[in-house]
């Protein structure tokens, strides 16, 4: 068996890109064409598998199987609240090769919420110590924790920091919005400033980096931050981790993009079942993609036209032929988000 690019979240020292976890985008499909296209990405935080149910699990592991992961180093999240289930899939995932696993404290969504999962665990900061307790001795690999500065307000990190320092992580990413928040409103830097004083472990920033100035506005207001995990902005601008790096970029940035999106779109029709289902997955896509060109909506429009994937192929290369870009450095703000 291959093994799979296992990273590890602890830093390096070095200015690193993570790409972050976003279900329905960055699967081993994204993430692998990306690295064949792109650099800048250190490693990714896979999209969460849940702690729960042994089938659903199965399906989600497939896609942290080794052999499809073989260019962008990965760390799986896990999304659960049973510590028993958690040390299950930990094992699990070691048994795959990885060496590192990402505990989801983040998820927004009130079907996760309710359950006390993701950012529905945030006001118990009893359960949290008590599961930490629990898995934290017995973990076969590595930890770190992705989480938001709270579900209802965004005191209850600051109230969780002393429970995260009794127990080695290997990092903690924050995403400086509530649960409740969901993507609404800004980004709360004055508490991540907060939490990261208080915090023990390194600490990695999330939320709206859509372009190199937002990084480097952010950047400069933190700069003993090393780790950047950026999300949205990437699905965006997939040059995005390249910029962040001031890395060399292509001479033909559209010619380099189409290229991405036709490679993304057979490496999906390898995946998926049906030509619906292809169609729908692109046009997610889109969705974020069109936010790149100077006229993002008509951009979106003309793509949410297409009917098939015949009509889908012929409109994303009349929109890398004839619509200019976006300006890097412009436009985008976290509304845009
Ligand atoms: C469609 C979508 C799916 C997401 N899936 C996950 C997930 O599986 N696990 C997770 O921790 N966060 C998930 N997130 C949150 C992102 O990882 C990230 O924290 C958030 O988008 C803010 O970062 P950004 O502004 O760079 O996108 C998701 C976000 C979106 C928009």
């Amino acid at each position: 068996m291959s093994e799979p690019v296992a990273a590890r979240m602890s830093p390096t020292g070095a200015l690193q890109v993570i790409l972050a976890p976003l279900r329905g985008f960055t699967d081993a499909v994204y993430r692998t064409v990306h690295a064949r296209h792109f650099a800048g990405v250190d490693l990714a935080v896979a999209p969460f598998v849940v702690a729960a149910g042994r089938r659903a699990t199965l399906k989600a592991l497939a896609d942290l199987r080794p052999e499809v992961n073989p260019l962008m180093p990965v760390i799986p999240q896990v999304l659960g609240n049973d510590g028993d289930g958690f040390l299950d899939l930990a094992e699990r995932l070691a048994g795959l090769g990885y060496r590192s696993v990402n505990w989801n404290l983040g998820c927004p969504f009130p079907m996760v919420a309710r359950k006390g999962r993701g950012s529905g665990l945030l006001p118990y900061p009893g359960r949290i110590a008590a599961f930490l307790d629990q898995v934290s001795p017995r973990l076969p690999v590595a930890l770190s924790i992705k989480t938001r500065l709270g579900y209802e307000n965004s005191e209850e990190l600051s109230a969780l920091v002393p429970i995260l320092n009794r127990h080695h992580l290997e990092a903690l990413v924050i995403h400086p919005r509530t649960g409740i928040q969901l993507y609404d409103g800004g980004v709360d830097l004055e508490r991540f400033a907060a939490c990261r004083e208080v915090c023990h472990h390194p600490v990695v920033y999330n939320g709206d980096i859509a372009t190199s100035a937002d990084f480097r506005r952010v950047s400069e207001r933190f700069p003993m931050v090393t780790q950047w995990m950026v999300g949205r902005g990437v699905l965006i601008d997939p040059l995005l981790p390249a910029r962040i790096k001031q890395m060399p970029l292509p001479d033909d940035p559209a010619g380099a993009l189409r290229s991405f999106y036709e490679d993304l779109t057979e490496a999906y029709a390898r995946r998926l079942s049906g030509p619906g289902h292809l169609l729908d997955r692109m046009k997610g896509f889109w969705r974020y993609a069109s936010l790149g060109f100077e006229d993002a909506e008509t951009v979106w429009l003309r793509v949410r036209r297409a009917k098939d994937m015949t009509g889908y192929r012929r409109l994303a290369a009349a929109i890398f032929a004839d619509c200019p870009l976006r300006r890097p450095e412009t436009g985008l703000t976290s509304q845009a988000l």
